[in-house]
């Protein structure tokens, strides 16, 4: 058996309409480590969430589904479970914490009520014992007077707080994998930082290994040991941290490393975008799918695609012009516009 704690393999998820297939999910691969944190990062609809939702098998199912790949986890075959495991997986070795808290919490029960249930429904404890860990849970990640917020509503929580709750419920057994969905997105930035130092704070204290989805590389570079940029259902380029942060060659990271640096900058520069919009994943693509807003795009671009291959240890990339052999140089500016 591998030391993986999560290997995923060529993973495909289509959704279905009337018409057409659109392929959400193209063929992504990856490996976590035991106590790793793994950043998948890109824009908006590129396939991040559906990522993750495939890893709990909790695909909608029509119009989607997982219609290729593998995923292990700890050398298990989660396409081939019975439902019935699958439900011990979820919430109790890989939990998931969402984008926006209020969705995911009852507006009608107490905070408390929430954790407890969380507890209770994973683990085989007293109703007195639940509420014990429950207010733990709370005090762990950083909620003041715990014992007196257990019985609040979540309305009563601020954004940050009900972040934090999410966060205690997701953590509340013990799992082995936690996945976090743009966990700081809907929140200010100063409320962001602490979110991410406390879970920064919460991974050494606890042995959990993390999948951090987001589409900010300022993110990434705080909390991820190795990352992934995916672009349309595909990964695009994949390394450890530093390596992809120094030597990036992605023209599609590239673009997302250059709207980052100006964005942070308080002087008046223009924030820099990618231009265009990705491709309609319902239609057949020959070449690269990030052709059309590439820079640097030649012919071979359009019409054949590049394989995700490793130019040097532990770094894939899948450019047509980035190779052991080759190299295309970055060009300053190429996004500014
Ligand atoms: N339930 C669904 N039905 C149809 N298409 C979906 C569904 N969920 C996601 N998709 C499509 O899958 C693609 C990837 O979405 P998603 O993973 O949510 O992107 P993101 O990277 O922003 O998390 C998008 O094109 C989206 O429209
Ligand atoms: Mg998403």
């Amino acid at each position: 058996m591998s030391d993986f704690l999560l290997e995923v393999e060529d993973l495909e998820v289509h959704f279905r309409s009337s018409s057409s297939v659109a392929k959400a999910v193209n063929g992504v691969s990856f490996t976590l480590n035991k106590k790793e944190t793994l950043g998948i990062v890109g824009e908006s609809g590129s396939g991040k969430s559906v990522t993750a939702t495939a890893l709990l098998r909790l695909i909608p199912n029509p119009p989607g589904k997982i219609a290729g790949g593998r995923i292990l986890f700890e050398g298990k075959d989660i396409l081939a479970l019975s439902e019935k495991e699958m439900r011990s997986i979820r919430g109790n070795e890989i939990s998931m914490i969402f984008q926006d808290p209020m969705t995911s919490l009852n507006p009608v029960f107490t905070v408390g009520n929430q954790i407890i249930e969380s507890i209770r429904t994973h683990r085989k404890v007293s109703k007195k014992e639940a509420k014990k860990a429950a207010i733990e849970m709370l005090q762990l990640v950083g909620i003041p007077e715990a014992e007196k917020r257990m019985d609040m509503y979540p309305h009563e929580f601020s954004g940050g707080m009900r972040q934090r709750v999410m966060i205690a419920i997701a953590l509340a057994c013990n799992p082995k994998l936690l996945i976090a969905d743009e966990p700081t997105t809907a929140l200010d930035v100063t409320v962001q930082a602490q979110i991410l130092d406390l879970m920064r704070h919460l991974q050494d204290t606890i042995d959990t290994s993390i999948i951090m989805i987001t589409h900010d590389l300022g993110v990434v570079w705080e909390m991820c040991d190795q990352v992934i940029v995916m672009y349309a259902g595909n990964t695009v380029e994949s390394g450890d941290v530093k390596t992809i942060f120094d030597r990036p060659l992605h023209p599609y990271t590239w673009g997302l490393l250059d709207s980052q640096i100006t964005s942070d900058s308080e002087n008046e520069e223009k924030l820099s975008t990618i231009p265009g919009t990705p491709p309609d994943l319902r239609e057949p693509i020959p070449g690269c799918h990030f052709a059309d807003r590439c820079p640097y795009a030649q012919e071979v671009c359009f019409s054949k695609k590049p394989e995700l291959i490793e130019v040097e240890e532990g770094h894939t990339v899948s450019c047509h012009f980035q190779t052991k052999e080759k190299r295309l140089k970055r060009k300053e500016k190429a996004y500014h516009g």
